[in-house]
């Protein structure tokens, strides 16, 4: 075929939501499409909803069959009308019966109470098309040139066998082959032509969408349809980095990937590129280019199938979030013959797709990847049972895949080596190597993912010296604060003026804001099913921290008899019952004092009950349970199973049930404590319902405190707990059991945020490519990152507005390697006298600190 006859003149140029939403964006696409025209190339412009649109039209979806859809309609309007008019186009003319069209599809679904597939494709299809219909007269009007077409006439989806009808709607796919019919259609609209992603119709002519991030894979089908030059994928990222710079800001850009490596990339979790997208510009041989809107003079990844070195490496640690793993126990599998494929039969029933796999005698654990089976939790009960059938079954859930992926890795086992001592920290639930050598991939717990990433990052891709796989880092090309991401400022953003005065006048300081203070305790009071709290006073011991907690209500937990004499000190009318006494390990004596003193006392040991009965004769008590498993963000911070020191096991229940006879005793409440810094919102759900086994054996039992260890946002990169849930599922368990009341003792999740450390920059230093900024206060006032690898965020306060343009390490004044407050973050040009603010400080901070080195710790300022 000549090239006339292949299209070989068109590129397919595709650009995401946030590339089309602004006027200074489109400036942009106008100058890239003049360039490709000025090339002599066909242009086709492919692109998606304005940011965020997709997703109010799904919320409509939701909404509109119980009526309750509010202003949304009149938003997802709003939204394009100001577009509209600031790109100076006759919004009302254009849009007028796309509006029409939108109002009409939610009014249906309103009267007729559900929003059928079918419905639910034309109202998603909306948001294409209404940002198109802007995008080309835009085009149009600047360029003098540009025709609007309709996806659905070009994007034909095939009806595939054994697929849902709901993935044949609302997840559908197209041929890759050449497509003369449509090669056709853009030939005859001209030299530049602007389409939606994401839609298309079925055999019927319906419309139908490719699902999620659908845009990229209309690209593909379009590049692969018309047999184009290149596929361009524009969005709001210069390229594929060796990790997500967000958590690695030392992420290096992927200058070139092969399609397999581009694949195995976007499979694993990589959010840049659609893995559906690859396969059909590979087909053709056409190569992928991504590259960032914001910034088009940046040359970006290129995928190709030019190898352009054949050298075995890493490429990119990548992780993907909330993956399940079912494990499925049974003696002696192996020896049954089928039993792999009687248990795959099981999954295939309810359509669950496996993603890893790691076997051994007596194990068979798979991995299922939460995007591929969302419905996993409609059938999860179902599905164990029938699973139970043939073997013992776990689900575990909150955890994630970290994934090496480059090529040849196992030629390059033995350079790893060094690397995989960071697993010493962590639990490693499965091992998967990758049967195309593509893939190493271990499972850890969702709070470990982050670190280890950054960890396995540091060893294997900063220390490489392949200059030619990869490009600059994030700061390098982009020089500013893109990261971020936050939409409201942070108390320390409203109040940096007083906080830059404060640290010229006082030196290194914790300075707690009040207001905070009081707004995450209403958080916690805010939990309707919980009917105390006590604040776990070893996260943050300041009296006038203690001040404003009591004024807020709350009791408080106390680990030592010095924490028992501080509240006792600073509240002598204290109620005593509101004070919570929970050693370890502590002395008689510590106990003789609680007792005498009338606060409640918890034992966490059957030690206490066989060496002193007589002192516990006759008293009420608390007990610490070890539920039998921990949580957190770090394993030195787990507090449950049996490598924990805490708790009572559950195999002494019977004998502590047997002293409590003896001793005549009264276990008033039952107290459990599994670890610090949890995010899974249902982790305290789990413990109560493990409690309240526990209190059965008991009798008696009126209280069960399920702890503290409530999660927050660490730093720019992470989620918070979500509240709701985890109040949702609270409210579940009271109402099944309304016979007990319910307590919880954070610290952290109270504190944590209202806390910065402040410090000043004394020197800088650069070591070739690694550049040290020096602080006058480090691991003597804050020893999470040395102690933990805590990531918390650090600021050049004195420089806020300044671009973050390199990557430094902050560091302290004390004698030890580990002084690091913060390993390759994104910084300003910072100079001496700089303030430097370490953010989410005010749990674990002052408390931990130490005149290491005699230099004295950070003092404390409530403001
Ligand atoms: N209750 C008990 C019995 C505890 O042992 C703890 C903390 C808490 C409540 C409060 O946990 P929180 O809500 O603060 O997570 N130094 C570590 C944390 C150690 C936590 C010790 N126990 C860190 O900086 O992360």
């Amino acid at each position: 075929m000549s090239e006339e006859d292949t299209g070989r003149k068109w590129i397919v140029l595709k650009f995401g939501g946030t590339s089309v939403s602004t006027v200074e964006s489109w400036q942009n696409i106008l100058s890239v499409i003049r360039e490709r025209r000025g090339d002599g190339y066909r242009v086709c412009v492919v692109h998606s909803a304005l940011s965020g649109i997709s997703d109010m039209l799904e919320e409509i979806i939701e909404r509109a069959p119980r009526n309750n859809t509010g202003d949304l309609v009149e938003q997802v309007k709003q939204r394009h009308d100001k577009l509209g008019k600031a790109l100076d186009l006759p919004v009302d003319e254009l849009l007028k019966e796309d509006f029409d069209e939108l109002e009409h599809i939610v009014r249906g679904i309103e009267l007729i109470g559900e929003a059928s597939y079918r419905v639910q494709a034309r109202l998603l299809a909306m948001g294409e098309l209404m940002a198109t219909r802007l995008g080309a007269a835009y085009v149009r009007r600047e360029l003098e040139e540009g025709t609007w077409i309709d996806s659905r006439e070009c994007i034909r989806t095939s009806a595939l066998k054994n697929v849902s009808e709901r993935s044949l709607i609302l997840s559908a796919v197209s041929a890759t082959d050449f497509d003369r019919s449509v090669l056709d259609r853009l030939n005859e609209a001209g030299n530049l032509v602007v389409t939606q992603g994401f839609i298309g119709s079925d055999e019927e002519g319906k419309t139908v969408v490719l699902g999620r991030g659908g845009s990229d894979v209309s690209a593909a089908y379009y590049a692969a349809k018309i047999g184009a030059e290149r596929l361009e994928i524009w969005t709001d990222v210069p390229g594929l980095f060796s990790a997500n710079p967000q958590n690695v800001p030392s992420a290096r850009l992927l200058n070139h990937l092969s399609y397999k490596e581009a694949q195995e990339i976007a499979t694993n979790g990589a959010e840049v590129l659609h893995p559906r997208s690859i396969r059909p510009a590979r087909q053709h041989n056409i190569p992928i280019h991504v590259r960032c809107t914001h910034r088009p003079e940046l040359s970006g990844t290129v995928i190709s199938d030019e190898a352009s070195d054949d050298e075995a490496l890493v490429k990119t640690i990548a992780v993907r979030k909330n993956v399940i793993l079912i494990s499925m126990e049974s003696l002696g599998m192996w020896q049954q013959v089928g039993f792999l494929a009687e248990a795959f039969e099981v999954f295939k029933q309810y359509g669950l797709s496996i993603d890893l796999i790691s076997t051994s005698e007596s194990n068979v654990t798979v991995s299922l990847d939460p995007g591929l089976n969302s419905h996993f939790h409609d059938i999860r009960e179902s599905f164990v049972e029938d699973l139970s059938v043939l073997c013992r079954v776990e689900v575990i859930e909150s955890v994630s895949a970290v994934s090496l992926l480059g090529r040849r890795i196992r030629t390059i086992l033995h350079q790893l080596g060094g690397a995989f001592e960071v697993f010493e920290e962590q639990k490693v639930y499965l091992v998967n190597q990758a049967a195309n050598d593509l893939n190493f991939t271990f499972v850890v717990e969702n709070e470990q993912a982050d670190r280890l990433v950054r960890q396995l990052h540091d060893h294997i891709i900063s220390q490489s010296g392949n200059q030619q796989s990869f490009g600059p880092t994030w700061p390098e090309l982009m020089g500013d604060r893109e990261t971020t991401g936050r939409e409201q400022p942070l108390w320390w953003e409203e109040r940096r003026g007083e906080l830059l005065d404060i640290a010229a006048e006082s030196g290194p300081c914790y300075v707690y804001d009040r207001e905070t203070l009081k707004k995450y305790a209403g958080l916690i009071r805010g939990i309707g099913p919980v009917d105390y709290a006590l604040y776990a006073m070893k996260a943050n011991a300041n009296p006038e921290v203690l001040r404003t907690f009591r004024e807020q209500g709350l009791g408080f937990e106390c680990v030592s008899i010095g924490e028992v004499r501080r509240v006792l000190d600073l509240f002598p009318d204290i109620d005593r019952k509101e004070i919570l006494f929970t050693p370890n390990f502590a002395p008689r004596s510590e106990y003789e004092e609680a007792l005498d003193l009338g606060i409640n006392v918890t034992l966490d040991n059957i030690y206490p009950l066989q060496q002193w009965p007589e002192l516990f004769r006759g008293e009420e008590l608390f007990l610490r349970i070890d539920p039998g498993h921990g949580h957190g963000h770090h394993k030195h911070v787990k507090t449950g199973g049996m490598h924990s020191k805490f708790g009572i096991p559950r195999f002494e229940i019977e004998e502590v049930a047997g002293l409590a006879g003896e001793l005549d005793l009264s276990i008033k409440g039952l107290h459990a404590h599994i670890g610090s810094g949890i995010k899974d919102p249902l982790s305290w759900k789990q413990t109560a319902i493990i409690l309240h086994k526990v209190a059965r054996q008991l009798g008696g039992v009126e209280i069960l405190d399920l702890g503290g260890g409530f999660g927050i946002r660490e730093n720019d990169t992470e989620a918070h707990l979500d509240i709701r849930e985890l109040t949702q599922s609270l409210a579940q368990f009271r109402e099944a059991h309304p016979e007990y009341t319910l307590w919880v003792e954070p610290g952290r999740f109270l504190v944590a945020v209202a806390g910065v450390l402040l410090t000043t920059v004394t020197q800088l230093k650069g070591k070739g490519k690694v550049k040290y900024v020096g602080v006058d206060t480090g691991m003597n006032s804050f020893i999470r990152p040395a102690l933990y690898g805590a990531r918390h965020t650090i600021v050049d306060l004195s420089r806020l507005d300044e671009p973050n343009s390199q990557s430094v390490n902050i560091v302290g004044p004390i004698c030890e390697s580990g002084d690091k407050l913060g390993i390759d973050r994104l910084f300003p040009q910072a100079a001496e006298g700089d303030v430097v603010l370490i953010a989410n400080t005010g749990a674990y901070g002052q408390v931990m600190s130490s005149h290491y080195n005699l230099r004295p710790p950070a003092q404390e300022i409530v403001i």
